[in-house]
């Protein structure tokens, strides 16, 4: 493993398996009365978001917790950002209080790469979502939720998604999420199908490694999982489909639409969902659902990620002991 989790393509194989291999024993610690280890004690972790967050944050904030490091919580709304400082200026201030790692998520793209090669910090770099460039522990949390119902848990282990047929839809050109997902499901062997409309698609959308189609009632019968992506509409300075109707009509997932879906597949969505518009709320409320799943299975994956970046080894959780201070000790 590399000293910073910047992109989901800087993983190898083995990396990605062994972090999904290190969440599944993770989570058996959530299934224990006290969810707590005692690995980063004495570390102290940083997070620092400079764009609205809602699950990333507090699923980071809650791994980092129950790995009973110190946490730090960062955003740049009321704080000196907002009074015009530099990332290179908020970065030296970190560093001067003695941080072991930091959480960045940033409106732009390649922040995170900036703040771990620019010899400003020390601290091992995680990024939370850059741009539109990458949020790799979306893909590794999305990976772990495919291969834990597809593969299945025990199964699971030591597996990758060699021919699963993943189709992720929606806002391609905006998002980070597509991005990291295509990267790592590629690396483990998925093979992705991308569904939008041409405008959303990137320049250079080609020489990504995975197909392309306009036609997502045609892709469905042929998907193990439909990945659902907002419209990040604030990202956008122009109008790049007819109406919110038109776009529903033609790439939203309703339930007829899911009924196409192959019985064993499930339907995927990173948050946040806007119903009605790429999900409607009975596809969203439905059993084939994993968006609240994917939510609990991010702080396992998280946990892993900061575990295996703050230098442990093989994790194992049978043995482990549970960290021995108390709430009330915690105060
Ligand atoms: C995504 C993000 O912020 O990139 N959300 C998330 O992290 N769960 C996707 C989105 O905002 O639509």
């Amino acid at each position: 493993m590399q000293r910073h989790l910047i992109s989901a393509a800087d993983l190898t194989r083995d990396d990605a398996i062994q972090i999904l291999d290190t969440a599944e024993e993770m989570a058996r610690v959530a299934d224990r009365p006290i969810k707590k280890l005692p690995t980063l004690r004495g570390r102290t972790v940083v997070n620092l978001f400079f764009e609205d967050s809602t699950r990333t944050r507090i699923s980071f904030e809650a791994a980092e917790k129950r790995l009973s490091a110190d946490v730090i919580n960062f955003s740049a709304k009321g704080s000196s950002v907002s009074k015009g400082e530099s990332l290179k200026d908020t970065a030296q201030t970190l560093e001067a209080m003695g941080v072991d790692a930091v959480v960045i998520r940033h409106g732009a793209s390649g922040a995170p790469y900036r703040l771990a090669n620019s010899g400003w910090i020390d601290a091992a770099v995680i990024n939370a979502g850059d741009g539109t460039h990458q949020h790799p522990t979306q893909a590794l949390l999305d990976a772990f939720t495919m291969r834990r119902r597809l593969v299945g848990r025990d199964a699971g282990l030591g597996q990758d998604l060699a021919g699963k047929r993943i189709t992720i839809v929606g806002d391609i050109l905006h998002g980070r999420v597509a991005r990291s997902n295509v990267d790592l499901l590629h690396t483990l062997g998925a093979e992705v199908t991308l569904v939008a409309p041409p405008t959303l698609l990137p320049v250079g959308i080609e020489s990504w490694p995975c197909e392309i189609s306009y036609d997502l009632d045609a892709t469905l019968p042929k998907s193990d999982a439909v990945m659902m992506l907002r419209v990040q509409r604030e990202r956008m300075n122009a109008a790049f489909f007819p109406t919110e109707r038109e776009y529903s009509r033609r790439y939203g997932l309703d339930g007829d639409r899911m009924a196409r879906m192959p019985e064993h597949a499930i339907v995927m969505h990173p948050g946040p969902m806007v119903r009605g518009m790429e999900i409607t709320a009975e596809v969203a409320d439905s059993d084939r659902c994993t968006a609240i799943e994917q939510v609990a299975n991010g702080v396992s994956t998280r946990m892993a990620v900061l575990y295996l970046l703050l230098g442990g080894a093989v994790f194992d959780a049978k043995n482990a002991p549970a960290a021995t201070h108390t709430r009330t000790e915690e105060k």
